[in-house]
């Protein structure tokens, strides 16, 4: 299923949408990979029985799952139809909303969010109603794609689709900030920050490297003519294989991760 989301303050210009096309089915076959390695924030966040939280970008519900299990009233939004009812079917209470129109108002112990910040721009419209969304005292607790994330990746997508008359940068639908800059977005919007800070976190990918951009990277490939996409595609994984595939031939991605706390002051 296509899902089509504004991105307001996307490099590509106000207005223009992300066509990223979310489908359950594949991101479980290709990408479990990214819920399975929320331990480290999901530990972070710390759900107690009976507090009430706000998964942001659920995906397919795989970790609301174990926020739900740890005895939490979990909501759980995301903006792809698909991944909602994905979610849905494993009996996560989830909604059909994007992160930039959050409408909640003071309602949240915490606010939970896993590699999924990094797809909603602005991130200052986001993390206000994130703001909102929390009682005084609560927490907001994320990991998302931070300053490097895949830089291998980009630049062969940049050099690859330069090549095609396309630029990358501009098409690109993701906000990897280093941890300073985020930092400060956050105080601004009035959090006192715990901590933050970036993880560098090579990241085996089970299904290998076209299959990560077949899930992932429709904003790019997307804008490609379709008789020459997989031709595209192919080039971006040759210039790719010399670097991220080791010597046992598992593709491994140079993920870096934003890792923070921060609280709504009381
Ligand atoms: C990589 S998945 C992560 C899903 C889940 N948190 C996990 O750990 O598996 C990113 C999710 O962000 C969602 N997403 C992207 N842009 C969004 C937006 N603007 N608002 C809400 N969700 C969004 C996508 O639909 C997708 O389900």
């Amino acid at each position: 299923m296509r899902s089509e989301i504004i991105n307001q303050q996307n490099p590509k210009g106000a207005g223009n949408l992300s066509t990223q096309r979310w489908s359950a089915e594949r991101y479980q076959q290709t990408a479990s990979f990214v819920p399975a390695l929320g331990s480290a924030v999901l530990e972070l966040l710390a759900p107690a029985p009976g507090e009430r939280v706000l998964d942001l970008g659920c995906g397919d519900g795989a970790l609301t799952e174990r926020i739900v299990a740890a005895g939490a009233l979990v909501t759980a939004v995301d903006a792809a139809p698909d991944m909602v009812a994905a979610a849905r079917q494993r009996g996560v209470e989830a909604r059909l909303v994007a992160g930039q129109d959050l409408d909640f108002v003071g309602e949240f112990d915490a606010v939970f969010s896993n590699a999924a910040l990094h797809w909603m721009r602005p991130p200052e419209r986001v993390i206000a109603g994130v703001y909102r969304a929390l009682k005084p005292g609560g927490r907001f607790v994320a990991e998302m794609g931070g300053h490097n994330n895949i830089a291998a990746i980009m630049v062969a997508l940049n050099a690859v689709l330069r090549g095609h008359g396309l630029d990358a940068r501009r098409l690109s639908p993701w906000y990897f900030p280093s941890a300073e800059a985020y930092r400060e977005r956050l105080e601004t919007a009035g959090f006192a920050v715990e901590q933050i800070r970036l993880i560098p976190r090579p990241t085996p990918v089970p299904a290998g490297i076209e299959a990560w951009l077949d899930t992932f990277a429709d904003d790019f490939l997307g804008a490609v003519p379709q008789a020459q996409r997989a031709a595209v595609r192919d080039e971006v994984v040759e210039l790719l294989r010399p670097v991220l595939v080791d010597e046992r031939g598992t593709w491994i991605a140079d993920y870096v991760r934003l890792r923070f706390r921060a609280f709504r002051p009381r």
